[in-house]
Order: C-alpha cells, then sequence, then structure tokens
C-alpha cells in the first residue's frame, strides 16, 4: 500500500523571545546571534505549558485545511526529546486529549531527526496494511531544559510543534528513505537527569542540553552533504529534480555550507532557524508548512527531508508536496 502526506499544521508559544532578552544576562549581542547562527527571535513556553499542548495546537492548525475526519486516525507517533514525562508518552496525552479512540501511541527519541524518523515509520505502518491513517507531529519544550548560564547553546533553542497526516493511497507520494546513526558522538550532544556514561566517561547529568557547538557543526555539515547525495542515489534522482530541501534547521551557516558544497540555490532551501530558532524535531514541519504558506512550495513539488541530531542520528527521505493552504 502506498502513502501520501495530506495535511500539515504548526504551532508554538505565544511568548516571543527576540535576541536582546539574552544581552540582559549574557554577554552576547543581537549583532553575534544574528550573524553566527542567523537567528532573530525565538519563542518560549510558559511554565504550565508543555509539549503535549504543543502538538494539540499544530492538531488544531492542521484541521483547518483538513477536510476530513480525525476520530480515524489509527496511529500517532510523536517525536520529541522534551516529553512533558517519561511514562505516559506525549503521544498518549494527545490521543486522549483530541479523543481519537483507539489509536496505537508511540514517542520516539532522535533529537532533531525524530520527525522524518516518523514520517519513515508511518509509511511503513501504511506499507505493511496494518494501518490507514498516521499522526505524526515534531514537538519540543527545550526552553525547559535549556542551560542559560551557557551562551553558546542557550541563544540556539526555540519551542514549537508541527504535525502532518500520513495516510494510504492509490498513488505513491512518499518515496525511499534512508536512517543512519553515529553512537560515537554520543557526548558531543546530550541531556539526562539521571547519572549516565558516554563512550565510558561518567557524565553529571543536570537535566540540561549539553553540546559540543563546533564538533556537531562540522558533523552536520559533512554528514548532510554525504548523506543527501546518497538519498538522491536511493531515490535514482539527483539535485536540479529536487525543488525544496528542507534540513532540520540548527544554524542558518550549516544550511549555507551544505547548499554550496551541494551547489544548489539557498532559496530553494526552507529554513525556520530565523524565526523560530532551532525547534529540533519541530523545525522540518514548521519549515515545511511556511513554505507552503508563503507561496514557495506548491502541490507536486518535489522535497528532500532530512534531520540529524543528538545521537547522533540522521534520516532523510524524499516525497511530494500534496498540500496547499494558501
Ligand atoms: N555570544 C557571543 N559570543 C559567543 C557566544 C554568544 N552567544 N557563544 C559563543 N561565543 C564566543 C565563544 O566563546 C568563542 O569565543 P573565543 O573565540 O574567545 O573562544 C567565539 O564566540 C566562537 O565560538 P565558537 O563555538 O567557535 O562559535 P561558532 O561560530 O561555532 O558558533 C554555535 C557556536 C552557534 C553553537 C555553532 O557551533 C553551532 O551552531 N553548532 C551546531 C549546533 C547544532 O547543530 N546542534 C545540533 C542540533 S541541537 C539538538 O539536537 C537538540
Amino acid at each position: 500500500m502506498s502513502s501520501i502526506i495530506t495535511s500539515i499544521g504548526i504551532c508554538h508559544p505565544a511568548k516571543e523571545i527576540k535576541n536582546s532578552y539574552f544581552e540582559d544576562f549574557l554577554d552576547t549581542s543581537d549583532q553575534w546571534i544574528r550573524e553566527r547562527t542567523g537567528i532573530e527571535r525565538r519563542f518560549f513556553a510558559l511554565e504550565n505549558e508543555f509539549t503535549s499542548d504543543l502538538c494539540v495546537g499544530a492538531v488544531q492548525s492542521l484541521s483547518e485545511n483538513y477536510n476530513k475526519e480525525l476520530g480515524d486516525i489509527d496511529f500517532v507517533i510523536v517525536a520529541t526529546t522534551t516529553p512533558d514525562q517519561t511514562v505516559p508518552s506525549v503521544a498518549s496525552q494527545v490521543q486522549n486529549k483530541l479523543n481519537i479512540k483507539q489509536a496505537g501511541c508511540i514517542d520516539i527519541s532522535a533529537a532533531c531527526g525524530g520527525f522524518v524518523y516518523g514520517i519513515i515509520l508511518a509509511k511503513g505502518l501504511i506499507a505493511a496494511k496494518t494501518h490507514r491513517k498516521v499522526l505524526v507531529i515534531g514537538a519540543e519544550t527545550l526552553s525547559k531544559v535549556t542551560d542559560f548560564s551557557d551562551r553558546s547553546s542557550c541563544i540556539l533553542f526555540g519551542d514549537g510543534a508541527g504535525a502532518v497526516i500520513v495516510e494510504a493511497s492509490e498513488h505513491n507520494g512518499i518515496f525511499n528513505a534512508l536512517t543512519d546513526t553515529d553512537g560515537s558522538y554520543g557526548k558531543e550532544l546530550y541531556l539526562s537527569n539521571r547519572a549516565l556514561y558516554l563512550n565510558d566517561e561518567k557524565i553529571v547529568a543536570d537535566n540540561k542540553l549539553h553540546q559540543n557547538g563546533r564538533v556537531v557543526f562540522k558533523w552536520a555539515v559533512s554528514t548532510l552533504v554525504k548523506k543527501i547525495r546518497e538519498l538522491l542515489s536511493v531515490n535514482n534522482t539527483d539535485l536540479q529534480d529536487i525543488d525544496f530541501l528542507i534540513p532540520h534547521s540548527a544554524n542558518i551557516r550549516i544550511l549555507e555550507a551544505v547548499c554550496k558544497e551541494l551547489d544548489f540555490p539557498i532559496d530553494r532551501c526552507m529554513e525556520s532557524i530565523r524565526q523560530y530558532g532551532n525547534t529540533s524535531a519541530a523545525s522540518i514541519p514548521i519549515a515545511w508548512y511556511n513554505g507552503i504558506k508563503n507561496g514557495k512550495i506548491k502541490p507536486k513539488d518535489n522535497l528532500l527531508l532530512i534531520g540529524f541530531g543528538g545521537g547522533m542520528t540522521c534520516a532523510g527521505i524524499c516525497l511530494r508536496n500534496e498540500i496547499d493552504i494558501r
């Protein structure tokens, strides 16, 4: 059975955080943040606002352009590194809040690669004919696990969510995928609330996100270039046939370096970093949604989505955009 993506929606908290916010308590500046990351602002959840709330908001946004039932969704996948709690899953909270009865529910942990992993799993469930309509959400409240004393990381992260519906279809709109992980990079990017050992080293856990920015940056550029080429190859296609590239938005300079290396026009690379910061699992659907909303991405455009992040994980997929929400 083939599958297509029929609808998309996004959500972010109302509280807007400009770069100048950090100037009050850190040795940083709006100029440094814009020049080194591309970020102009991000949104932070309130104390009583959680990842599951943003997921519900993204589904409500999705339902504005989806004219069919949501009640027959038979599986919910939430990709997140910032679940409301470990158990119950965010997916089961979403199922309950949206009253989607009898749906299977799981959270997946693949950091910023999570949304693409979710689409790959949804496509697999539909191909196996066990499910017909899968809700895939990438959602984060990274502000709750940000170390605000670390100026090189705290300026990066933002909160948000993006949701899509993957449905069984007579014609195929989701093509070949690839997944990859390099676990040896574990301690370059981690988040834990318990004592942990990474690469045989004991690490003091404080429930904050820690990363070695320079190492992650270099890994991201070389991995993205290599994996995009591999993904094109497994799809028997080349970059000329891709209308829009949608990589995880971690830093505008990563996207610029990748486009330069691939000789791909930067204006056909969709990003969400400038207006939302790094929203991890939510960054790709937010960039996709806004690309459609502002009239750039049109129905039948070929997209290449590629996520990467803590793990270090990487996942990419080629698909055809079927959505029009302008
Ligand atoms: N304001 C001012 N100066 C700063 C700031 C800041 N906010 N942060 C760092 N600096 C300083 C450093 O201290 C350093 O000063 P020094 O030269 O005196 O030592 C200088 O700026 C350069 O530091 P770098 O670390 O080399 O800065 P870089 O240009 O690499 O930018 C950044 C840092 C933004 C973190 C970048 O490395 C990056 O984006 N890395 C990738 C992040 C990423 O992709 N994360 C993956 C996803 S996250 C996830 O999975 C949830």
